[in-house]
């Protein structure tokens, strides 16, 4: 008999084609958003999920499912997983890096470009009728070449983004991570390694690409945006939580920093009514990784995760390799 598996999202055909291959499929083609009881109860009797990105997966979900070996998700993200809890039973848990770098920078670069030019308040100025004449000061904003980029979090996507300021656009690349980059790797973007504070008071656009972590929740607050030009933006490609929104909306109301543009948000898709409000903030429903075919990329890589795990094999990017080899019944 095949093993169950549970697909938590709508998803590709083809990759739900795949997927009954190997496995008896549970999809959820009307793309409901299940409740975490929901889809504790939906999980009964599967070896497997593939999941989004949204799905929380804790110990209550895991102890309700006892049967449960693999968590599968389509996402570089995987905060949504407790990955100690998986690993304390014995499941393994996957995500879908390197698929989706270059994409997520391309959308982190078109954001820091939107807010610190002012494109998104240009676009709804001009539909609203409100362009009636040329004037020296019409929508000024600061420009990105040449421009000090600083980027928190300096992992595949921070390096992508870093690359594009450096190298397309002349930028000077500061960067604060967790760990300093290898020389090699440091010198071809002529990146400097910089504590947290020096990044914050010398970025004039400043990128946010790290992990959201209990450690990285409000990363930037209202101290942290305290120490930021007030000519820079900030973007954020990378998990709401890690910024303060409401410190940031009282940061770019005040004019505190310049702009800014956001890809996530805390609570999201709700967003605090704040930031709907400002004209300076760029807004965009966390579609980082939204193109055809880095999607499809995800989706391949999380479905080979889940068809190895569950079939003996060696899955590709596993999260806690240390529950390798599964007890598969
Ligand atoms: C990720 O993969 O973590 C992205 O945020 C996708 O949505």
């Amino acid at each position: 008999m095949k093993p169950a598996v549970l697909v938590a999202r709508a998803v590709f055909p083809e990759i739900l084609e795949r997927l009954r291959a190997h496995f008896e499929v549970q999809s959820n083609d009307d793309d409901v958003v299940w409740s975490r009881d929901e889809l504790a109860e939906r999980l009964r009797g599967k070896a497997g999920l593939f999941s989004t990105g949204g799905e929380r997966v804790d110990a209550a979900v895991l102890d309700a499912n006892p049967q449960l070996r693999v968590v599968s998700n389509m996402a570089v993200g995987y905060n949504n997983i407790d990955v100690p809890a998986c690993t304390a039973r014995g499941v393994l848990a996957t995500n879908a890096p390197g698929v989706l770098t270059e994409t997520t920078a391309d959308l982190g670069f078109a954001l820091m470009m939107a807010a610190a030019r002012r494109m998104a308040e240009g676009e709804r100025y001009l539909r609203s009728g409100q362009w009636t004449k040329w004037s020296y000061d019409l929508l000024v904003g600061s420009d990105v070449h040449g421009a000090t980029l600083g980027i928190l979090g300096m992992g595949r996507i921070g390096q992508a983004i870093a690359r594009r300021g450096a190298l397309g656009f002349g930028m000077q690349v500061i960067y604060h991570n967790r760990s300093r980059l290898a020389p090699e790797d440091e010198v071809p973007l002529g990146a400097r390694y910089v504590d947290k504070a020096t990044l914050l008071r010398e970025a004039d656009h400043l990128v946010l690409v790290l992990p959201y972590t209990p450690e990285s929740h409000h990363a930037i607050g209202s101290a942290e945006l305290a120490l930021m030009k007030p000519s820079a933006t900030l973007t954020n490609v990378a998990r709401g939580g890690i910024v303060d929104d409401a410190a940031l909306a009282a940061a770019l109301r005040d004019k505190r920093i310049a702009a800014a543009g956001l890809d996530v948000f805390e609570g999201e898709p709700v967003v605090l009514p704040a930031l709907l409000e400002l004209p300076n903030v760029v807004l965009t429903p966390h579609i980082g990784s939204a193109t055809g075919a880095t999607r499809r990329a995800m989706a391949g890589l999380a479905a080979d995760n889940l068809i190895a795990a569950l079939t003996g094999g060696t899955p590709p990017t596993p999260l806690n390799p240390a529950v390798l080899p599964l007890k598969l019944s």
